[in-house]
């Protein structure tokens, strides 16, 4: 459940009204509801009770280390893909132990950093990664801990760009070859084989593809069984979807998890002999996305022989979604007024025709109102740059009736202070 609705007419995130945030830290703003966060959290947390299971938060979505801390409380462990990250989840006070390096580019410094800190696992998506990594454990007199990425070969359904687990995407190792992959990782001496895992794709409104995916990681797990490669745990990877535009039916997080379990529970009752097995989830959007909103101002508008332009002070580079996937974020008005509503682009002040946030919107606005863009918790600050020597926004965090600066906003001598000139 959300915690951002309309308390007398004005837009609220908990007990706090947008306005009195956007008046306090200025626009455009990440506000972000704590009580949201937590109970996307412990949906998952409920429903993996009295499991052997981990919840690894995708901390690609939102990486603050506010949220970061919060979730680590929680007892959520974290699924990385770079050492800036590792250090961000230590920072937090997160525990390394409960950390999952995924990405198919692992640096030889990023594989000392997770070795030294004792990461969970390496999630490993190649052969010449693996020799890597067993060089690098092998130069600290340490065995890393190592899992294989199976592309499973299933069709997500979702947006290309954000689909991975198909053949033609740049993802984990071919289904066909994992046999042979894990026997060459359990041929290296300075790795240890301990699981499996898949990501096979992201805003996925529905779960049928992941279990697939999970019957085949299983039948997976069987074969090398039978070979002596005993795994300890199974990593579903994250995927799944949010409402983003109130006609979306994600499948709810306490279902998908309970189809999961069920499947788990059968095959190790009939084939596993009972063999422990733990069960490793990577959610990222479905923890953030609806915990947060990007605040804005209208600054001008724009009437148009064929568009009407509102232009507003945040742009593509503070949420890359639109853009990047012509992806649809509802905006709200904080403050709705009366009048004739018309049809507006909403665009922001960078210089590119891509600069969009919105298209087609039926909206009454004035310049001076604030507008929320709703949803946009999850790769939204995460994904923002700072082109056009524009400082990234303020992030805020709501608790109740208490409000949280957790990222200042950058000012422009920040953006270059590490430029110097020819001498
Ligand atoms: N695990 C791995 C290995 C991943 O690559 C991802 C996301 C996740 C977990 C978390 O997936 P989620 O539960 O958030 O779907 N920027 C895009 C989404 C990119 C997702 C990349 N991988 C967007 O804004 O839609």
């Amino acid at each position: 459940m959300s915690h951002f609705s309309y308390q007398n007419g004005v837009l609220h995130a908990e007990n706090v009204a947008l306005s009195a945030i956007a008046e306090e830290f200025g626009t455009p703003a990440y506000v972000y509801s704590k009580a949201t966060l937590l109970d996307n959290f412990n949906g998952y947390a409920k429903a993996c009770a009295g499991r052997d299971a981990l919840v690894c938060y995708a901390m690609k979505a939102n990486s603050n280390l506010a949220v970061l801390d919060l979730l680590a409380r929680q007892g959520a462990g974290f699924d990385i893909v770079s050492g800036g990250e590792l250090l961000r989840v230590i920072a937090a006070g997160g525990d390394p132990r409960k950390v999952i390096f995924s990405g198919v580019g692992k640096t030889v410094e990023e594989m000392r950093l997770a070795l030294d800190k004792g990461v969970l696992c390496f999630n490993v998506e190649s052969i010449p990664e693996l020799h890597r990594l067993n060089e690098v454990a092998g130069q600290m007199g340490k065995r890393a801990p190592v899992s294989l990425r199976v592309n499973p070969n299933v069709d997500a359904k979702t947006h290309p760009y954000i689909a991975t687990g198909l053949k033609a995407n740049k993802f984990g190792v071919a289904y066909d070859d994992a046999l042979d992959t894990y026997r060459a990782a359990a041929s290296l001496p300075h790795l240890e084989v301990v699981g499996i895992d898949c990501h096979i794709g992201s805003q996925l409104l529905d779960d049928a593809p992941l279990l697939e995916a999970l019957d085949k990681l299983i039948a997976l797990i069987d074969t090398l069984a039978g070979e002596g490669i005993v795994l300890h745990h199974l990593d579903m990877g994250g995927g799944i979807g949010i409402n983003y535009s109130g006609e979306d039916a994600p499948v709810q997080v306490g279902d998908y998890l309970a189809r999961v379990f069920e499947r788990i529970d059968a095959w190790r009752a009939e084939k596993y002999e009972g063999k422990p097995i733990k069960v490793i989830f990577e959610p990222g959007r479905s923890i953030v996305g609806n915990a947060g909103v990007l605040l804005m101002s209208v600054e001008y508008l724009k009437p148009g022989e064929e568009k009407n332009f509102c232009v507003v002070d945040a742009a593509m580079n503070d949420m890359m979604r639109p853009t990047l996937y012509e992806a649809w974020m509802a905006v709200q008005p904080v403050t709705p007024r009366e009048g004739k509503a018309l049809t507006y682009d909403l665009v922001g002040p960078v210089c590119e025709s891509g600069d969009w946030l919105a298209h087609g919107r039926e909206l009454a606005v004035q310049p001076g109102d604030l507008l929320a863009m709703m949803t946009a918790g999850a790769y939204g600050f995460t994904m923002a740059s700072n082109y056009n020597t524009r400082g990234r926004p303020a992030e805020v965090i709501v608790d109740g009736d208490q409000v949280h600066l957790v990222r200042r906003r950058e000012q422009p001598q920040e953006l270059f202070a590490l430029e110097s000139l020819v001498k």
